[in-house]
């Protein structure tokens, strides 16, 4: 098949195209470079099935595929908060565009939702049935009332269209070629630690989160485009809960080093549970994560310490340190 996957430079998105070109598929990656980086998709440009393509979502595009994934959209919060308007943008013009696409080429299209469509539940576990606890208009809404909107989108297209859709809801997901120093949790305390800084826990560090690692997210995103007749949200996460304080000290430990933190002020909005409900993943796609957090996070601190080491800075500008959870 050709497929087409925007936001095919990320971190998720590369990994994405790594699977989809190893399954025999020919692979279009479009990409704006706001947040991806030639470097995670330089490995496939002597591809012959691989192209890229530099173009941003907000634009209309007409290509021919098969099937659309569509990653585009800067997920860690001081990168989706840099420019709130076109986050919003990207999300909503971004999945317009794309299902436009999908219903002229007639191509099954995936949307990457997120767990942050439940906002700050008052429901734990989430299912998919939990309708959420947003607020519209915080720093974050943006991202969360934009990936709302994206879905409202992909099930109008469909009961309107008959456009072939799937929404996966993506939770906390780490791995190799995430974004140095771009506020997410797992790449902040691995940097930090590599560095030898104290840890940076905002709040208590007694919130919690699920942590899915790169390949797993990658296999349920594979198994859900597959699936048929699957119309409704996903919940694609792993389900085994830490808490901020707990990963800090796996993190240390596995780094080799003394746990030391500082603790900073919980930002606004920040949600304080996260774990998902994955029944659904399990009995439509018989999918669930098989890489414990020690395993994954052995592999994603041996990536960063190269980095780390080569680089000697954190990435892009924004601080390690940048406050956010997500
Ligand atoms: N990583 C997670 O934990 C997580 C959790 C929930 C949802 N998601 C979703 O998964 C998708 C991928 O996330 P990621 O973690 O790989 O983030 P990322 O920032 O690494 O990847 C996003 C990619 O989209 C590109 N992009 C952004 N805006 C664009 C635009 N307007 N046009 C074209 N390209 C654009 C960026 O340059 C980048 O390559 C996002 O949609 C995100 O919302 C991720």
């Amino acid at each position: 098949m050709r497929i087409l996957v925007t936001g095919g430079a990320g971190f998720i998105g590369s990994h994405l195209c790594d699977r989809l070109l190893a399954d025999g598929h020919h692979v279009v990656c479009l990409d704006n470079f706001f947040t991806g980086r030639r470097e995670n998709i330089e490995h496939l440009l002597h591809d012959q099935r691989f192209e890229l393509i530099r173009h941003d979502v907000v634009e209309p595009l007409f290509i021919d595929v098969d099937q659309i994934y569509n990653l585009a959209c800067p997920a860690s919060p001081p990168h989706y908060q840099y420019n709130p308007v076109k986050t919003v943008k990207s999300n909503v013009m971004g999945t317009i565009n794309m299902l436009v696409l999908a219903k002229r080429v007639r191509a099954r299209i995936l949307q990457a939702s997120t767990s942050e469509v439940y906002g700050d539940p008052t429901v734990h576990p989430q299912t998919e049935s939990y309708w959420g606890n947003v607020n519209p208009i915080g720093p974050r809404s943006c991202y969360d009332e934009g990936k709302r909107v994206a879905e409202t989108l992909m099930m109008d297209y469909h009961r309107q269209d008959r456009v072939d859709i799937r929404i996966a809801r993506i939770f906390n997901t780490y791995g190799t070629r995430m974004l140095e120093g771009d506020g997410r949790v797992v790449s902040n305390f691995v940097v930090q630690a590599l560095r030898g800084q104290e840890l940076t826990i905002y709040g208590s560090g007694e919130q919690s989160r699920s942590f899915c690692y790169v390949d797993d997210l990658v296999e349920g995103l594979v198994r859900l485009m597959a699936t048929e007749g699957r119309y409704e949200p996903v919940n694609l996460g792993n389900p085994v809960e830490f808490t901020i304080k707990e990963l800090a000290e796996r993190v240390s430990r596995l780094v080799g080093g003394d746990v030391r933190t500082v603790y900073r002020p919980l930002p606004q909005d920040d949600p304080t549970q996260r774990q998902p409900d994955i029944t659904r993943a399990r009995q439509w796609l018989g999918w669930e994560p098989g890489i414990q957090l020690e395993e994954g996070l052995t592999r994603t601190i041996a990536w960063f310490r190269e980095r780390v080491g080569r680089r000697g800075g954190p990435g892009i500008g924004i601080t390690a340190s940048s406050p956010a959870t997500s």
